[in-house]
C-alpha cells in the first residue's frame, strides 16, 4: 500500500529570499568566543537572529564578540558553561530561555583538538584525551539532549565536524577524529529522531581554518607539510567565513528538507 507523504505545504510566499533568513530566530553557538564559533555568530547576526554565546576560559573576548553581535542589531548574551562538564548542559539552555526567550538553532561548535600521538605512545596523555572526548562528544550530546526539551517545531541542530571524521589521513589524531565520527552517528540517529517535529540535526565537517585551534596543533598553517596540501583537492586553508556559511544555510529555511546529512566545507579533504 502506497504512503501518502505530505506536500510542502509550510513553503508560502512569505518566505522572502531577499529580507533577513532568520530574523525572529534565537541561536546558540557554543565556543563562540573566538575562531570558527564567533565567525558563525556573527553570519548568523547577519540574518538577523539574536545570538547566544558561550565559552569557557575567553570572557574579554567573549564580551567582545557580544558588542559586535549587538553593533549588528541582534539582541546578544555570553554565557559561561564548560562542555566538559554535562551537568552544564541543562543551565546553559535554560540561560539562552531565560535571556533571549527562546531557543530555535542550536551550534555544537565548541572543542578542543589533541593530536600528534599515536595511542601506543608511552607519552600519550589518556586523561587529556578522556577530558577531549568529553568535551567533543558527551559534552555535545549533553547540549543536544537538554535543547530538543525546548527546540520549536522546525528548529536546527547543526554540529561542527571535522574532516578527519570521516578521512584520518595521518596518525596522531586517533582520538581527535573518533569524537568527530561519533557525533555524525549521534546526528544521523538524532535526525531521524526528530524528524516528525520538523527539527534538522546535521553536521558540517570543516577543513583546515585558520584559528588558534589550528595553531596550537599544526603550528603555522601557512607552513603545512607537503602531504597535508597533498590530501586537499583545492590546496588551501578555509575561510572561516566558508564554513559559517554552510552552517548559517542550514540554520535557514531553505534547508528545511536537509537532516541526517554531512556537509564537508574542506577543499576535497574527504574526496
Ligand atoms: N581550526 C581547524 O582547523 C578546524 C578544522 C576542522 C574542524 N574544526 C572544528 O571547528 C570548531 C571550531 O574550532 P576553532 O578552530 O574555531 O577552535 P578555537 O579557535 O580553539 O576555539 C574554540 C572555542 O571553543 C570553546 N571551548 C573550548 N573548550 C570548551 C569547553 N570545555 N566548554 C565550552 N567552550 C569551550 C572556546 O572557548 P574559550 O575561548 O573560552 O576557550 C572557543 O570559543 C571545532 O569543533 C573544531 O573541532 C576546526
Amino acid at each position: 500500500m502506497n504512503v501518502r507523504f505530505p506536500l510542502a505545504s509550510h513553503l508560502t510566499e512569505k518566505d522572502n529570499p531577499m529580507s533577513q533568513s532568520l530574523a525572529g530566530k534565537v541561536a546558540l553557538v557554543t565556543g563562540g568566543s573566538r575562531g570558527l564559533g564567533a565567525a558563525t555568530a556573527l553570519a548568523l547576526a547577519d540574518q538577523g537572529a539574536d545570538v547566544a554565546i558561550s565559552y569557557v576560559a575567553s570572557a574579554e573576548k567573549a564580551a567582545a564578540v557580544v558588542e559586535s553581535l549587538k553593533a549588528k542589531g541582534v539582541r546578544a548574551v555570553a554565557i559561561q558553561a564548560d562542555q566538559g562538564n554535562r551537568a552544564c548542559a541543562e543551565p546553559l539552555i535554560a540561560n539562552v530561555v531565560g535571556q533571549l526567550g527562546k531557543l530555535d538553532i542550536l551550534v555544537n561548535n565548541a572543542a578542543i583538538a589533541l593530536q600528534g600521538k599515536t595511542i601506543d605512545d608511552p607519552q600519550i596523555d589518556n586523561d587529556a584525551m578522556d577530558r577531549q572526548w568529553a568535551i567533543n562528544t558527551m559534552g555535545v550530546i549533553a547540549t543536544i539532549r537538554a535543547a530538543v526539551k525546548v527546540l520549536p517545531e522546525g528548529g536546527r541542530i547543526i554540529s561542527v565536524g571535522s574532516g578527519v571524521g570521516t578521512r584520518i589521513a595521518f596518525p596522531g589524531l586517533t582520538d581527535y577524529a573518533a569524537s568527530k565520527a561519533a557525533i555524525v552517528g549521534y546526528t544521523r540517529g538524532a535526525a531521524r529522531d526528530l524528524g516528525r517535529r520538523n527539527i534538522t540535526v546535521n553536521v558540517v565537517q570543516a577543513g583546515v581554518m585558520d584559528t588558534d585551534m589550528a595553531a596550537g596543533v599544526l603550528g603555522s598553517v601557512e607552513q603545512l607539510p607537503p602531504a597535508f596540501e597533498q590530501a586537499h583537492a583545492i590546496p588551501r586553508v578555509a575561510a572561516l567565513s566558508e564554513v559559517a556559511a554552510a552552517i548559517v544555510f542550514l540554520a535557514g529555511p531553505d534547508a528545511a528538507f536537509i537532516t541526517g546529512s554531512v556537509i564537508d566545507v574542506n577543499g576535497g579533504f574527504t574526496a
